[in-house]
């Protein structure tokens, strides 16, 4: 059977198979609003994705009819609220195509996933004089939780030089794998330029040299089919916000050999099988990484969204947000004065600029009086912003609901921000 069919029934998709956005966005209450007056145009989904309405739904639906705590209760709401969240989990599993449940750690983000890896594995692992491998675009929080743990063990943090472009070249991360590299932790696409990463060759240069590789994946996991056997990483880690879940949710993916070699990070309930005053014995993967009461509404409506993309299809969302990358590129490169930041061959949907004499916060706040959202600033980017020698820069990204229509707002809203400077 054509997989398409139901979709192309329920007018998602067009006789080609291709994701029609105007359906797409009837499912995201939020896009139904205006600001200022005007309709909203939201190009800022790198920075947070908005929520369906299953998402939504699953959410309220949880908190009505099956919360209680989980893990912890023979009644039967405690049950039904462990079913939800141990369910998330194997839907989290099946997404990323792990290859147990034992590997998928819930967390608050993908801040707080690289944080357990740099304090559980680099408190244990590292030791003076050796190195932390990343690379110049990376997100703060695939820096500063590396640096922390390079302090505490006396050890150095090292970042692979990009081009021109914006782009990690091979050569030059193998020429920074040296001798005393003893771990490497990538992002798979920037956030502040939209690069995707070679990471499947880069993990396979580090593997041979023994070298355990974290993958931040906060900006791929909605564009892209992520794979973590195929990409035979050590960890990979993403959050619940950009897949269009709620804040507050993310995942640590480990390999389950990794996970069970490192120590619990955080002490409390649900991470132990015996207390007592003398010693404490920790439970299995992956509860020994969740002390305390874990976040099952978010858990609940993160494997929504995860069903959410699934439906749509994660290669057509990604070809729909190639398509408008591409038309907004071209078109972008008409405006007077309008520089690109971050040129890669292979980019995910967002596009960061920069307009001569007219500062990025002056883009984004004019913008917004004309119902266009984007971001502005460094993008907790900031080593990547000093690369290129700028403090900030303007961003536009694309989700599943974007349409030309958006692209064309952004112009419109581009031409205005050049009058008032004009
Ligand atoms: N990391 C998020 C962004 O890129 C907040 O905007």
């Amino acid at each position: 059977m054509n997989a398409a069919l139901p979709l192309a029934a329920a007018g998602y998709v067009d006789a080609q198979g291709r994701l029609l956005p105007a359906r797409v966005r009837a499912d995201f209450p939020i896009l139904g609003r205006e600001v200022h007056g005007r309709p909203l145009a939201y190009l800022d989904s790198a920075a947070s994705a908005q929520q369906p309405r299953a998402v939504l739904d699953a959410v309220t639906r949880y908190g009505e009819l099956h919360h209680a705590n989980v893990h912890r209760g023979v009644h039967t709401l405690s049950q039904e609220a462990t079913a939800a969240f141990e369910g998330a989990r194997e839907t989290v599993r099946r997404f990323i195509n792990a290859r147990s449940t034992r590997e998928i750690v819930f967390t608050r983000g993908t801040t707080e996933a690289i944080n357990l890896v740099a304090q559980a594995w680099g408190g244990t692992q590292l030791r003076a004089g050796d190195e932390v491998l990343v690379t110049q675009l990376e997100h703060h929080a695939n820096i500063v939780p590396w640096q922390m743990a390079c302090e505490r063990a006396g050890a150095r943090l090292v970042a692979v030089p990009l081009n021109a472009a914006g782009e990690v070249e091979l050569d030059a991360f193998a020429a920074c794998l040296g001798p005393r590299t003893r771990l490497v932790a990538l992002a798979h696409v920037s956030n502040a330029l939209g690069t995707v990463l070679p990471v499947k060759a880069m993990i396979g240069l580090a593997r041979a040299r023994g070298l355990p590789v974290l993958v931040d994946g906060a900006q791929a996991i909605a564009h892209q089919r992520v794979d973590v056997q195929a990409l035979d990483c050590d960890f990979y880690a993403f959050s619940g916000h950009k897949v269009y879940g709620p804040t507050g949710i993310g995942v640590l993916y480990g390999r389950e050999q990794q996970l069970a070699a490192l120590p619990p990070w955080q002490g409390g309930g649900d991470m132990i099988l015996t207390v007592a005053i003398e010693r404490s014995t920790y439970n299995e993967l992956p509860w020994k990484f969740e002390a305390g009461t874990p976040n099952i509404s978010g858990a609940v409506g993160l494997a929504a969204a995860l069903d959410y993309v699934e439906m749509l299809g994660r290669e057509r969302i990604a070809a729909h947000e190639q398509h408008l990358l591409h038309t907004a590129t071209a078109q972008l490169r008409e405006v007077a004065g309008l520089t690109l930041v971050g040129t890669a061959a292979d980019k995910a949907g967002v596009i960061s600029f920069t307009l001569k004499g007219i500062h990025p916060h002056d883009i984004g706040t004019i913008l917004d009086r004309e119902g266009v959202a984007i971001r502005t600033g460094h993008h907790c980017a900031m080593p990547v912003m000093t690369w290129y020698g700028l403090s900030a820069t303007a961003r536009a990204s694309f989700g599943c609901y974007n349409t030309e229509a958006d692209i064309e707002r952004l112009l419109v809203a581009l031409d205005r921000v050049r009058e008032v400077f004009a």
